[in-house]
């Protein structure tokens, strides 16, 4: 119970690595804020109330609430803030997990609409949040910002120019604001996760997650597409496989109490690779 009496915001908390969060961080005693937009259905509520759901006398979790918002608007922002402070108190932690990506493409074929809205999601709800929550750290006497950022911000993944330079830029505008804001005790740090299957790995690879790790696809025998296929249904079972090892050797070691950061470029450079074989084969 690492973080009892603490209040977390956890941004897009609906799905993928927010969901994870806000469940770890209740586990951890945490009370927490989910927040996500409402486009697929409730996705916050679901998570908040498995929250609540989860926990019993043996096993008390932190509270949580679902709050509804685009972390690319201001008005959002002061949302979240008056909601955790009405439930909670207080707000020790803002986790700015909710991002986007313009599907894997050629840099040409990038939309200025796709390029706002990466820039949107990924850049300027960090740049709200600041705003929102600066002064109010300062006045408590210190806070902590945690940004979900990527290694693609610093080893670029192809087809992703702009999704690569907009975590480029959290992870430098994390570090500038470490330095800032370290003498008012506020906390900033990045986190550069690999690759994962959540929703947004299609996008990131250009195609739709088929399963191919999980079963590799029927084809023909006289379909010509099937070399490229099964090659490529290889590399990419075989990076995914990676990848949960890598995992599973992460855990082991957090397990053990040792601080651990994963950045295997290789691994990703792997799966990508198995995504750009596929990409040409079905164009
Ligand atoms: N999945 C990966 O392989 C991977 C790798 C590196 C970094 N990341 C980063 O991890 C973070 C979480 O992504 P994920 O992989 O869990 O994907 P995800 O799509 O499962 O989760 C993102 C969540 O953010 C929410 N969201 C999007 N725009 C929002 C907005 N304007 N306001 C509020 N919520 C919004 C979505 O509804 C979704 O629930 C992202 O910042 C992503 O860039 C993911």
């Amino acid at each position: 119970m690492r973080l009892q009496g603490k209040t977390v915001i956890v941004t897009g908390g609906g799905s993928g690595f927010g969901e994870g969060i806000a469940k770890t961080f209740a586990r951890e005693g945490a009370n927490v804020v989910v927040n996500d937009l409402n486009v697929n259905g409730p996705a916050a509520e679901r998570v908040a109330s498995e929250i609540a759901l989860a926990s019993s006398p043996k096993a008390a979790h932190g509270r949580a609430i679902a709050v509804q918002g685009d972390v690319t608007k201001r008005e959002d922002w002061q949302k979240l803030h008056d909601a955790a402070i009405q439930d909670f108190g207080s707000v020790q932690i803002v986790v700015n997990n909710a991002g986007t990506t313009h599907r894997n493409k050629p840099v040409l074929e990038v939309t200025e609409a796709e390029f706002d809205r990466v820039y949107a999601v990924n850049v300027k709800s960090i740049y709200w949040s600041v705003e929102q929550f600066v002064l109010y750290f300062r006045e408590q006497g210190g806070g902590a910002f945690i940004n979900i950022a990527s290694t693609a911000g610093v080893r670029p993944r192809p087809g992703l120019v702009w999704y690569n330079a907009s975590k480029a830029a959290v992870i430098i505008a994390s570090k500038a604001l470490a330095v800032e804001l370290g003498t008012d005790r506020i906390r900033v740090n990045c986190i550069n996760p690999v690759m994962s299957e959540t929703a947004l790995l299609s996008e990131f690879m250009g195609m739709e997650d088929i399963g191919y790790a999980r079963e590799p696809p029927q084809v023909p025998r006289d379909d010509s597409a099937r070399k490229i296929l099964d090659a490529a249904g290889r590399r990419q079972r075989r990076a995914l496989l990676r990848l949960r090892r890598c995992r599973v050797h992460h855990r082991r070691r957090a397990r053990r109490g040792r601080q651990t950061v994963c950045l295997n470029y290789r691994l990703a450079r792997h799966a990508m690779g198995a995504a750009r074989v596929l990409h040409r084969g079905f164009p």
